[in-house]
């Protein structure tokens, strides 16, 4: 059996111990809600059964910070008070398994459904999720609305008993936008220098929740290019950020490079630049199909997390599977889970199931 040093050692997560170095990203479930945004029966039984499949870290899927937000109509959601007490159900799974409860704030931006819902901080075009998109520039005062949506989100997760949230900065939301020089062209402090909107959102959730409540985000390390990927995570950490899941930047304006030769995904050499230049946990994202490629990349880029998401649907026992010397499964890059089609009939699932009987 593999000799893990690093996959299965617990380390500190603010006041948390964290059991592994597995993490579960934000994974959307399309398709399983009623348009309420709220809590269903089978969310929890999905969250009991990740919660408890040998990950250190589950982050909980994007949850929309207003209905105009949403990706799809069946996300769930955290912009009114009545979405709190299935919250409170699905952070008690969290707790129950000993981890964290942390969930993504999200808003899609110009990846939103419903063309009137699709907006950028500059005017902007481009082709995403199957279909054009064209995004109408957001005013100082919708900009301002959309903040406080934000730490009201945040504030309403504390009331729910979560421990933390991870800002959904990346691969073309609307923060990822908001951060990208080429995309955000405003002359106003919302530009992608002076991120009035970070500072806002950042200063406003830690006064609505406390101290020890984690703040983390999600950022392209390529936004738009490394060095500018750098300087934001060092931003955000100065600003007090916890965490930084590290992944890719706004999809169509970016350089996603890395060395030729480098063995592993350009998301994972950018978050190793990103972990060389932080004090801040950092998380690395990217095709990990198994125990051994998670252990070489912990150890390549000194990383805390090595973060498992299509595995993860493919076999929710990822990481005890992996520690018990078992084959995990592999994702088929069929892309069903991308495309809105329930995950329970992911191939790659299906073929595990078999060669197990
Ligand atoms: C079905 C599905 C849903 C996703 N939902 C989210 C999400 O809610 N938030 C997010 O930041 N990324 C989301 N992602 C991206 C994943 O978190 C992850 O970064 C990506 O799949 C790459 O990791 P992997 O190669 O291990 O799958 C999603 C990916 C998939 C396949």
């Amino acid at each position: 059996m593999q000799n893990y040093r690093r996959l299965f050692e617990s380390w500190e997560l603010k006041n948390f111990t964290i059991r592994s170095r597995i993490c579960v990203p934000p994974l959307v479930i399309y398709n399983w809600g009623n348009g309420t945004g709220r809590v269903s029966e089978k969310s929890l039984k999905h969250y009991e059964a990740l919660t408890r499949g040998g990950a250190g870290l589950v982050i909980q899927e994007a949850t929309s910070v207003c209905p105009e937000g949403r990706l799809t109509k069946t996300m769930l959601g955290i912009w009114e008070d009545g979405q709190i007490e299935g919250l409170k159900r699905l952070a008690e799974v969290f707790h129950k398994a000993d981890m964290p409860a942390i969930l993504q704030l999200s808003h899609a931006g110009i990846l939103a459904d419903g063309r009137e819902n699709q907006v950028a901080p500059s005017e902007y075009r481009c082709f995403g999720n199957g279909e054009e998109r064209v995004a109408r520039e957001l005013t100082e005062e919708e900009l301002r609305v959309l903040e406080q949506r934000f730490i009201d989100g945040a504030e309403r997760a504390y009331k729910a008993g979560y421990d933390g949230i991870e800002l959904h900065a990346s691969h073309g939301y609307l923060l990822s936008e908001l951060l990208n020089s080429r995309l955000n062209q405003r002359a106003d402090a919302y530009n992608a220098k002076d991120r009035l909107f970070f500072k806002n959102i950042m200063r406003g959730i830690r006064a609505a929740t406390s101290q020890k409540f984690i703040i983390g985000a999600r950022l392209g390390a390529f936004e738009p290019g490394i060095e500018e990927g750098i300087e934001i995570a060092r931003w955000f950490e100065q600003e007090g950020a916890d965490f930084i899941d590290s992944f890719i930047g706004c999809d169509w304006e970016m350089d996603m490079i890395k060395p030729e030769g480098y063995p592993f995904h350009a998301s994972i050499y950018g978050a190793k630049r990103v972990k060389e230049s932080v004090s801040l946990p950092v998380f690395a994202v990217y095709g990990i199909s198994s125990g051994e490629q998670a252990e070489a990349i912990l150890e390549d880029t000194n990383v805390d997390m090595a973060v498992i998401g299509r595995g993860s649907l493919v076999n929710y026992n990822w990481g005890n599977d992996v520690k018990a010397g078992r084959n995990p499964g592999k994702c088929r890059n069929c892309a069903l889970c991308m495309w809105k089609v329930d995950s329970e009939k992911c191939p790659g699932h299906l073929e595990l199931e078999r060669n197990r009987k």
